[in-house]
């Protein structure tokens, strides 16, 4: 054989080898999850049980569509706990889970009350992360397991975290854990090496466009509340490259830069929007440590975050309120925005 030939052989072998090899390494770098706010809904009564059944239908539609490999609901699942609300939001996810779509809810204050509620919400959506059966990590405190839990997914890590009651206290409703208790978790968690980015997930806000009660505290007058907790959980996030913030509670679409109150960290906190009926409009007062970037208010939308090596690149679609009939809507994208992960 002629040396060229052999040579233009051997290239052609090895492309030919190389190929398949790069393209599967581009299909894992290429990949999306999604973000759907409250789900809350007016009506208790059958079909709705208190969730939003036709929102909830039509963006799991759109979750599909962009090929997510997973969603994350950021709380407030049905109006008011019970088993068939609960129940009735988790059957709206057979879509989801017919595509293969993983679905991972954190709670929020409508979906919490006391222990027989947590038993309703576990049984709802079991083999969540932390769980013996849901892989991750929850945090070593009772009755966290499946509430408060982190995962990772192709290089992201994924930490949602349930400030709501968990376990009894006699004669009232259940105690909560706070963030100072998931602290030494989560910094655990994001020491790790075993993620390129990580994103915090919660129901209430760092600081709420209408409501003032916040993720630290539920005083409604002082949003400053808590400070050295307020700027632990800060740092914790700034000290390990955690650029985002995720909530829900406001039935607004917010996104804004935020500093602790010491002024010493700042992340940005995506408030993602309402999948309900409810919505709410801002009001005073706003912090000077907040510094916003866009709104929108009275839409029903959903967040699309896709990220492809080390670029992250969110979209919020939008859309008019609906939801007392099925409806295939016409989304918009309203907002988009991307960040470098290191
Ligand atoms: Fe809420």
């Amino acid at each position: 054989m002629q040396p060229t030939r052999r040579l233009f052989l051997h290239v052609s072998l090895a492309v030919c080898t190389l190929l398949p090899l790069y393209s599967v390494a581009a299909e894992n770098n290429s990949w999306s999850f999604g973000i759907i706010a409250d789900t809350q809904w007016k009506d208790m009564e059958a079909p709705f049980y208190g969730t939003s059944i036709h929102v909830i239908d039509a963006i799991n539609a759109e979750m599909i569509r962009h090929k997510v490999d997973l969603v994350i609901q950021v709380g407030d699942l049905v109006d008011k706990p019970s088993a068939a609300g609960f129940q009735m939001r988790a059957a709206h996810n057979k879509a989801l889970g017919k595509a293969g779509i993983r679905f991972y809810p954190v709670r929020g204050n409508h979906d919490s009350k006391g222990e027989a509620e947590v038993a309703q919400f576990k049984l709802a959506f079991p083999g969540l992360p932390g769980t013996p059966e849901g892989g991750g990590s929850s945090p070593d405190l009772p009755g966290a397991a499946g509430l408060t839990y982190s995962f990772t997914h192709k290089g992201g890590k994924f930490i949602c975290l349930d400030t709501f009651p968990i376990i009894a206290r006699e004669g009232k409703n259940g105690k909560a854990y706070t963030v100072s208790d998931y602290l030494p978790w989560i910094e655990a968690e994001l020491k790790k090496n075993d993620h390129r980015f990580a994103f915090v997930f919660a129901h209430k806000n760092l600081l709420g466009q209408s409501h003032k009660d916040n993720l630290f505290s539920s005083d409604k007058e002082n949003q400053d509340s808590n400070p050295e907790m307020q700027n632990s959980f800060f740092a914790c996030l700034q000290r390990y490259g955690v650029k985002y913030f995720f909530s829900g509670h406001d039935h607004i679409y917010n996104r804004s830069k935020i500093k602790s109150p010491d002024g010493k960290s700042e992340i940005t906190q995506l408030i993602c929007g309402s999948a309900a009926h409810k919505f709410y409009s801002p009001k005073e007062p706003f912090l000077e440590r907040e510094t916003p970037i866009f709104q929108e208010v009275k839409h029903v939308g959903f967040i699309i975050a896709r990220v492809k090596d080390n670029q992250v690149n969110f979209e919020y679609y939008s859309t008019k309120p609906f939801g007392e009939e099925p409806k295939k809507p016409k989304w918009k994208l309203t907002d988009s925005f991307s960040f470098t992960t290191n």
